[in-house]
């Protein structure tokens, strides 16, 4: 079982030791300082919550407005939602988006209606098992409707609490988000869970923004890490990038009286049935910076096609694919003559000159036509 890493416990009891706690500096700030008209805040019942909170998941609020009063009008209720074909309630989420979200909409209101008589249950255990509704969501839901004391954690949380407590981890790792839930049920408010709520929602969508949070306006100020220590612009700490995994190939241009040797590529894999230049290699490599192409090697593979008189390197160039980048390292291996093994089947010869008219991989093709302009080379 996760705790509450004893630090963060420290540092989160400490924060706030004199004054207000966190819970009540957000529940005075929301009734003064929040929104109070957003229209899922009137008339509030479960099922109004529900509708509202699935489709902020994903979605800006301005853009979720029209469609909520559009959704309420046709299905006023949880029973007419679940009574309607699907098809009706995909046409009026068309524009939303994710829309995953409406298909689970229709199933969880036909589940309320089956197996609650339509109430949406108060406890956070209950809903969360409803089609798709997570812990946040749940909480949210129940916080709401009922008043529970149950924590959210979406991404306006995340950042608030990142910055006021000085979170340097990403926060979307595993780890992090055990204790950020941890700490986020810490520091529930005795009374106003609806206010709480709200209020974390509200600050981090007017005050603590992602970028250019307005500190002088935030409640939690006085007690901010991110603030007192100028790290807004650092957190909560960026996804970080993965590593896109590099290969190095060398890349023999077996060369006799101005033709190059060509090879047919496999039908699958990358550059699939093109023609190209041949390879030696294509193994992932670690990023040592001393790495030597393997000259001898090219040697060897060119003389089953030609005598080689020379060998030289070109510089080599990087090629970007979707999911790995390619270091090239050309190698010219020049000779007086074709060996019969050319006239195997996947090997063909042509001159550089044709680059433009044969089916190569676009880098293969800038390779041969920079040795048509390069002669030098
Ligand atoms: N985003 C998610 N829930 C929200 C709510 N109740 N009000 C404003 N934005 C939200
Ligand atoms: Fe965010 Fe600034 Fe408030 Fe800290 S003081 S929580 S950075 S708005």
């Amino acid at each position: 079982m996760t705790v509450l890493n004893a630090e963060l416990a420290a540092t989160a009891a400490s924060f706030f030791s004199d004054g207000p706690s966190l819970g009540d500096r957000v529940v005075q700030w929301q009734r003064v300082h929040g929104r109070h008209d957003l229209p899922w805040q009137k008339n509030r019942t479960a099922y109004r919550v529900w509708l509202s909170e699935i489709m902020l998941q994903q979605t800006q609020v301005t853009a979720v407005i029209p469609y909520y009063e559009r959704f309420l009008q046709r299905f006023p209720d949880v029973f007419s939602l679940a009574a309607a074909p699907v098809e009706d309630v995909m046409a009026l989420w068309a524009g939303l988006g994710y829309y995953t979200r409406a298909r689970n909409l229709h199933r969880c209101a036909q589940e309320v209606v089956a197996t609650y008589q339509g109430e949406f249950p108060a406890d956070p255990a209950l809903l969360q098992g409803l089609p798709g509704i997570g812990r946040s969501t749940a909480a949210a839901i129940s916080a709401f409707s009922y008043g529970t004391r149950a924590a959210i954690m979406d991404g306006n949380v995340k950042r608030v609490f990142a910055r006021v407590f000085g979170i340097r981890e990403y926060p979307g790792n595993k780890p992090v988000e055990d204790q950020l839930w941890l700490l986020a049920d810490s520091l529930l408010p005795a009374e106003g869970i609806d206010a709480y709520t709200q209020g974390l929602m509200d600050l981090g969508a007017t005050v603590c923004t992602r970028s250019k949070p307005v500190c002088m306006l935030c409640p939690l100020q006085p007690h901010c890490v991110a603030s007192r220590e100028q790290l807004t612009a650092e957190l909560p700490v960026r996804k970080p990038k993965k590593a896109v995994p590099s290969k190095r190939v060398l890349m023999p241009v077996v060369m006799v009286n101005g033709q190059v040797l060509l090879e047919q590529r496999p039908p699958s894999g990358i550059w699939g049935g093109l023609l190209s230049l041949p390879e030696i290699g294509g193994m992932q490599l670690a990023d040592d910076a001393l790495f030597e192409p393997d000259t001898n090697a090219v040697s060897a593979f060119a003389e089953k096609f030609t005598e080689v008189q020379s060998v030289r390197l070109l510089p080599d160039f990087e090629h970007v694919f979707t999911h790995f980048r390619l270091q090239i390292f050309p190698v010219i291996a020049e000779g007086s003559r074709w060996l019969p093994q050319v006239a195997e089947s996947r090997y063909s010869i042509a001159s550089p000159e044709q680059a433009d008219t044969l089916a190569l991989p676009a880098p293969v093709r800038s390779l041969l036509t920079t040795l048509v302009q390069d002669s030098s080379l």
